[in-house]
């Protein structure tokens, strides 16, 4: 199998893992602190407008966008996910897409673009063509905010702590290998300004991170 093919596999299993842990994903929480900063941080952004969320999952950070935004577009790859989102947000303006994010394009575009816990688990190879998708999303003066953390156990790096391929589990036992990309805040904010996005990158008081500017 090629390189190409391999990560293509890889892709296929994480979007796997996501759609099979929708039901059990907030018992997966991490437990530190550090998550209240991050919605402190995100309230005092203000995704005002029209926002577009990457990565929803089960509309984890959803109805705190709506506190601020006039709608919200939410992407998923995972139907089980934006299934649970779509309950906690009955009524309200939002509308929910199913797509594979290393594969959609925008129809319009947005004020603000908000992923939670999603850049790390984009490849170093689809770091690029990710970033492209977000400028390709934002109005001109358009806005970007994400949270996410580096944190992994022992247990999960199953090719060591030098490959981004970790192993999370179900439950009931069932292993996936997912990527998990343990971008430190200032790398992070570095690898964005080379790229020409004026994006500050914030560490919190645990592993969480997150991060606010505009496109290049
Ligand atoms: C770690 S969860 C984050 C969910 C939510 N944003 C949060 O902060 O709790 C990652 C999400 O990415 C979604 N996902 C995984 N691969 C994807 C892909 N290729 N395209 C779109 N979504 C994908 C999963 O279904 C899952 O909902």
């Amino acid at each position: 199998m090629s390189d190409g093919d391999q990560l293509t596999a890889l892709l296929g299993e994480q979007a796997a893992f996501y759609q099979a842990v929708a039901a059990e994903y907030d018992d997966h929480a991490l437990p530190f602190t550090g998550g209240d900063e991050l919605i402190q941080a995100l309230d005092d952004f203000r995704p005002a407008g029209h926002v577009l969320e990457l990565a929803c999952g089960p509309g984890t950070w959803t109805p705190q966008l709506l506190r601020h935004a006039t709608d919200v577009t939410a992407v998923d790859a995972s139907a089980e996910m934006l299934g649970i989102a779509a309950s906690r947000v009955e009524g309200r303006p939002v509308r929910f897409v199913r797509a594979d994010l290393f594969e959609w394009r925008p129809d319009r575009r947005y004020d603000v673009v908000f992923f939670g816990f999603w850049l790390s688990h984009v490849p170093a190879e689809r770091f690029a063509s990710f970033w492209s998708l977000v400028a390709d999303c934002l109005e001109p003066d358009g806005r970007v905010f994400f949270v996410d953390d580096w944190y992994r156990t022992d247990d999960e790096l199953i090719e060591g702590e030098h490959s981004p391929v970790i192993r999370r589990r179900l439950a009931d036992g069932t292993a996936y290998r997912i990527l998990k990309v343990p971008h430190t805040p200032a790398d992070l904010e570095r690898q964005l300004d080379a790229a020409g996005w004026r994006i500050e990158v914030h560490p919190t008081s645990g592993p969480f991170y997150w991060g606010s500017g505009s496109a290049p």
